[in-house]
Parts: structure tokens; C-alpha cells; sequence
């Protein structure tokens, strides 16, 4: 079966059933994904949406923040995931300053996410003062996923990655954003880095999915970034949960492989191919050894 092809016994994952999911009193998982192998993973394990997120700038290619990420950067490993997935929804992360400058860049960008990488919807951060790029988005039947509270693509406003609508303005603030988003119609938020409360009252207000992230247990999903919860990145905050221990397998496996290869134990002769019968002797023969 070719990677886009669908399987009739498990179809895709749609950005409207998820609403529909809520009402029932449903709750999803999302997680990140970057490359062809692990979406495969995470799409036969059921994840229901798959976040191609911009957390790969810090994850993925060592930088300290998400904001030098790029669009072919985005594209790149968007384009990597959707081919490993037959099932989840996926969602390509548009990336700092590509919807920024106008309602028209941000189509634009979004469209290249869905034509040029198959991803069948875009997330993007902030609410209200984003509302024009993101209606915009929608208009063009694009599905967006709204991001409120820590917005790391606001690094530098926030000064650094910080807790947000920790006063009664601030998460004011956010609920109106939430509301707005709602009434423009992304078909899920992310919560990122605000008090639990604060993520209840939201969850409760808006008819979309709420996927938290270091906001608490009241959302109707939860999303981590994958490097995070299999032990791939150093210090992750508080409110991460590491479900493996792969950095140290990783260095385990490096060290037996190491030792392997200088002890003459790696490969074996099942690791090695046979000559042809003759060749070995000819070989000997001709080089003398
Ligand atoms: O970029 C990302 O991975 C994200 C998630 C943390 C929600 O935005």
C-alpha cells in the first residue's frame, strides 16, 4: 500500500470529528512528530493528531528557541510525517514571521503546508491580534488549531518561556482570545503554560477540543513533545512526564556497539555475506589473503 493510500478500516482522522469527540466526552492525545519512522509509530499506536511542531527548531536541529525555524524547514519534515501516516490527523506548525505580515502571507504559507506537505490542517499561535491571518486561514478552507497562553514564537515579549494568565487581567485576556478563536472556528486550541483553572474555565467555554500542555488535567487532551516524553532532551519542565528512558538506551547501545566493533566481535558470520563458491579461494589465491 502506498503511504498516502488510505485503510478503509481505520480512515483518517478529520479536524471537524474532533468537536463531534468532545461533545461525546471524549479525550484525545496529541503528540510531535518530525520524521517518517516515528509517525509511523505514533499513527499505528492511534494518535489521534499528529503536530509537526516548531519545537523541531529546538528538539531536532539544537537551536534554543523556536523563532530562526523556517518554512522549507517546516515543509521539509512535514512532508517526512504525513508519508508515515495513514490514519491521524496531521498539523504543520507555521512558523514565526510566516503569518505575521498579512492576512494574504498568511493563506499563502498555510496553503504551502496543505499542497506542498499534505498536512491536513495548520496551528497557529495568538489570539486576537492574530485573528486576521487566521480567519483568512479558515476562509481558505484551511482547518487551523489556535495556540494560547506560553506562546514560544513570543519568547522575547514574554521574557523567556514563563507562566501566562497568572493575574485576573491576564487571564482575562486569554479567555477572550479563546472566545474569539471559537467564534472564528479553529477546530481545536492549544493551551500551553497557564494556571489549571484558567485551562478548565476555557475548556468548558469553547465547543472545540482544548489540548493542554503544562495547563493542568482539565483540558480535553493533552499534547507533549515527543523528545520530552521518551528522555531525548535535557531538564524538560515540570509538567512533562517521561515515559522512556531512550536517551540513556541510546547511549547503551553506542557504548555495545563501540566495544563490539573493537573487540572483533562485530559482525558475526550471520552479519556477514557469503562469497560465491570459488570466489573465496580465487581471492585468496590472487591477493594472498
Ligand atoms: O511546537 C510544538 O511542538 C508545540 C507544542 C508544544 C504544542 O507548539
Amino acid at each position: 500500500m502506498s503511504t498516502h493510500q488510505r485503510n478503509p478500516a481505520s480512515p483518517r482522522v478529520t479536524a471537524p470529528q474532533l468537536a463531534v469527540r468532545k461533545r461525546r466526552g471524549e479525550r484525545f492525545a496529541m503528540l510531535t512528530a518530525y520524521d517518517t519512522p516515528t509517525a509511523r509509530i505514533l499513527d499505528a499506536g492511534g494518535i489521534d493528531v499528529i503536530l509537526v511542531g516548531d519545537s523541531l527548531g529546538m528538539v531536532i536541529l539544537g537551536r534554543d528557541t523556536t523563532l530562526p525555524v523556517t518554512m522549507e524547514e517546516m515543509l521539509h519534515h512535514t512532508r517526512a510525517v504525513t508519508r508515515g501516516t495513514t490514519r491521524a490527523l496531521v498539523t504543520g506548525d507555521m512558523p514565526f514571521l510566516s503569518y505575521h505580515e498579512s492576512p494574504a502571507q498568511a493563506v499563502r504559507n498555510a496553503g504551502r503546508f496543505v499542497q506542498e506537505a499534505h498536512a491536513a490542517s495548520v496551528k497557529m499561535e495568538g489570539g486576537r491580534k492574530r485573528l486576521g491571518a487566521i480567519q483568512a486561514v479558515l476562509d481558505a478552507e484551511i482547518p487551523v488549531m489556535g495556540h494560547l497562553g506560553l506562546t514560544p514564537q513570543s519568547f522575547h515579549r514574554m521574557g523567556g518561556f514563563r507562566l501566562q494568565g497568572n493575574t485576573g487581567e491576564r487571564a482575562h485576556e486569554i479567555m477572550e482570545d479563546a472566545r474569539a478563536l471559537a467564534d472564528a472556528g479553529v477546530f481545536a486550541l492549544v493551551l500551553e503554560g497557564i494556571p489549571s483553572e484558567l485551562a478548565r474555565a476555557v475548556t468548558r467555554e469553547v465547543p472545540c477540543p482544548t489540548f493542554g500542555i503544562g495547563a493542568g488535567p482539565h483540558c480535553d487532551g493533552q499534547v507533549l513533545v515527543l523528545h520530552d516524553m521518551l528522555g531525548l532532551t535535557d531538564s524538560p519542565p515540570r509538567f512533562v512526564r517521561r515515559y522512556a528512558d531512550l536517551g540513556t538506551e541510546i547511549a547503551g547501545a553506542v557504548q555495545r556497539f563501540q566495544q563490539d566493533v573493537r573487540n572483533g566481535e562485530f559482525p558475526s558470520e550471520e552479519e556477514t555475506y557469503p562469497s560465491p563458491e570459488g570466489l573465496a579461494a580465487e581471492i585468496r589465491e590472487r591477493y594472498g589473503c
